[in-house]
């Protein structure tokens, strides 16, 4: 009787061992195998895409636009860096030419200084840079300046400048750009947003609004440039560690110059750069950089309104009552 058993356990743990050599194995390393395969193709094709692309980037000089610049070198892109200050992109391109020693693969910059806050100037700058280097495959909308005040106190003119640099330049040059990518049949237009254009927080309501109709500019654009293969991509971040509120404005228009609690503990510019690249690279048409208290937040401003502005009214009390103490 006991025999028969073991025969029996012998005979089925055969069969097992049979079934996992012979199909199961093969079968999981086969998904394994082709897994690795289209993970390296997707890598390569991600590659490819940068390398050699021409990508104009603005707010070169700082913060997310001064990392931007460097993974998107390192990934081989021909970089049209832009910016205010032609000493600190010079002080970048030395930065970036230190990398550049013995590679054959990367491309020395060049650079394109104008203020975005002056429509006419971002149209002249957009022609130099298509003198510059023909075609534009990538364009990186990353400039921006922040704002803290109260609506009551808010020069319109305040608005109107933050409206200037965060909106209609990034369209202006998008706009005077354009063209040639469709003339071209290949183009790429990437607007850092924030997670503020999605929700607006109390007394940041010009950054709030600049970005929102950011959101709104570069989602009609995604729509209408469907036909033409030119791809939009928006990149809506929380915080980051840079100098963004350091060089922010306050209601009167002067400078905050207040390195606020929340940058400095936010996600590191390298990070958040290292992000953009992936996003570019995969195509992606929007990414919400956020930890899990504004990411719900955003869904709680679309899912339930009524909740969203009991809890903006609280922070603005606090907000007001931690001022006045
Ligand atoms: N830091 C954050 O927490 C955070 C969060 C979400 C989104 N963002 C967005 O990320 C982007 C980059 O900001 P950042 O955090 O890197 O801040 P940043 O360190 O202050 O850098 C801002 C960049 O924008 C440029 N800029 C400002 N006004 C300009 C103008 N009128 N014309 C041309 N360039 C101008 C600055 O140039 P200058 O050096 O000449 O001043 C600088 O290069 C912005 O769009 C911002 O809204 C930032």
């Amino acid at each position: 009787m006991v025999l028969t058993v073991n025969k029996k356990n012998i005979y089925s743990k055969t069969k097992l061992m049979d079934l996992t050599s012979w199909v199961i194995l093969p079968f999981l390393l086969g998904s394994v195998g082709i897994y690795s395969l289209f993970k390296v193709l997707q890598k390569l094709r991600s590659s490819a895409y940068i390398q050699d692309a021409v990508v104009v980037l603005t707010g070169a000089t700082s913060g997310l636009g001064k990392e931007c610049a460097k993974v998107f070198y390192k990934a081989g892109a021909r970089l049209v860096l832009c910016g205010r200050s032609e000493e600190r992109l010079n002080d970048l391109i030395n930065e970036l030419s230190q990398m550049r020693k013995g590679s054959t693969q990367l491309h020395k910059p060049h650079m394109v200084i104008f203020d975005l806050s002056d429509v006419d100037t971002v149209t002249s700058a957009a022609k130099e840079i298509l003198h510059l280097v023909g075609n534009v495959d990538i364009l990186i909308n990353n400039a921006g300046i922040s704002y803290r005040g109260t609506i009551l106190n808010t020069k319109v003119s305040v608005d109107r400048m933050l409206m200037d640099t965060n909106y209609f330049g990034p369209v202006a040059l998008t706009k005077a750009l354009l063209p040639s990518m469709i003339k071209n049949k290949r183009g790429h237009i990437v607007a850092i947003s924030s997670v503020q254009g999605k929700i607006s927080i109390p007394f940041r309501s010009a950054y709030s609004a600049s970005k929102h109709a950011t959101q709104a500019f570069f989602d009609c654009l995604r729509a209408e440039m469907a036909p033409h293969d030119i791809t939009v991509t928006l990149i809506n971040p929380g915080y980051i560690q840079t100098n963004l509120s350091l060089n922010a404005v306050t209601d009167d228009g002067s400078k905050y110059g207040v390195m606020d609690k929340t940058t400095a503990e936010g996600r590191t510019a390298e990070e958040v750069a290292k992000i953009v690249l992936s996003a570019v690279e995969e195509r992606s048409k929007e990414v919400l950089v956020a930890g899990l208290v504004p990411t719900l937040a955003v869904y709680l401003r679309a899912l339930a309104p009524k909740i969203f502005f009991s809890l903006m009214a609280a922070r603005a009390k606090k907000e007001r009552k931690m001022k006045d103490t």
